[in-house]
């Protein structure tokens, strides 16, 4: 085992020109007032315990303990992409939602903050315009603004994201720009407007993505939470 130790320079100068406009995570603020004993927090996905397969949970952590091949494995560094046995259950989850995909397209994250804090790395300069819903994610917005993007938020009502606004925007935007890089959408149930994107919108969004030459990076982590009514089909589904 080594350790280090890291003096921060407190007083802003030495500290990354990115990283001066950081502002503390509200996501961390939320979760520090959910889990007080007193409160009844409606405003994270805080997952209901109780509602856990607890005997499922039990035997798999035991199963990854027990043997000296199991701990070879789960005691071990793991490959960086995920294990190959996760990637291909996750392979199968997506092509029952329609999208074609292999496990070695598939890479495995510590949550959706730390994949969109990668797409923002990979493809986000200063000054490159994105496009969301708005208001939208603020855990997104966080990933994407350490990059310093331009970001134009589109209004959206029940159906989801107003394309006639969006087709305006990109138009200002003008085809072709290499500015633009993608357009990122919470199809289902949308965080924090709740509204669903619909069939229609869906197949202008792609049509527009064409058009205009930018990605689209579906966030879609309350698609299989419905109470009626079947599953959307996922916008790379049908890409
Ligand atoms: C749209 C959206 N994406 C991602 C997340 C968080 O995902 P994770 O906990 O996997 O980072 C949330 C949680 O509120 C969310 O609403």
């Amino acid at each position: 085992m080594s350790s280090a130790h890291i003096t921060f320079d407190t007083t802003g100068d030495k500290i990354a020109r990115r990283v001066r406009k950081m502002r503390p995570s509200a996501v961390r603020n939320l979760f520090a007032a959910a889990t007080r004993d007193d409160v009844i927090s409606l405003s994270g996905g805080m997952p209901a315990v109780s509602l856990l397969p607890e005997e499922d949970v039990r035997r798999a952590v035991l199963a990854a303990v027990e043997s000296p091949q199991a701990r070879a494995v789960s005691l071990q560094y793991g490959p960086t992409d995920g294990l190959a046995g996760l990637r291909a259950v996750l392979a199968d989850m997506m092509r029952d939602l329609g999208i074609r995909v292999k496990a070695d397209q598939i890479l495995v994250t510590s949550g959706a903050q730390q994949a969109l804090t990668l797409i923002a790395e990979a493809f986000i300069d200063p000054g490159d315009i994105i496009i969301t819903e708005g208001p939208t994610y603020l855990g997104a917005l966080q990933a994407f603004s350490a990059f310093e993007p331009d970001i134009r938020a589109i209004p959206f009502d029940e159906d989801g994201m107003r394309m006639d606004l969006l087709e305006a925007e990109l138009e200002r935007i003008g085809k072709g720009n290499p500015c633009l890089k993608f357009c990122y959408t919470i199809p289902n149930f949308q965080n924090p407007g709740g509204v669903t994107m619909n069939a229609e919108r869906r197949r202008r969004l792609l049509e527009l993505a064409d058009e205009y030459g930018f990605m689209v990076v579906e966030d879609d982590p309350y698609g299989r939470l419905r109470y009626d009514g079947g599953h959307q089909v996922p916008l790379k589904a049908t890409d």
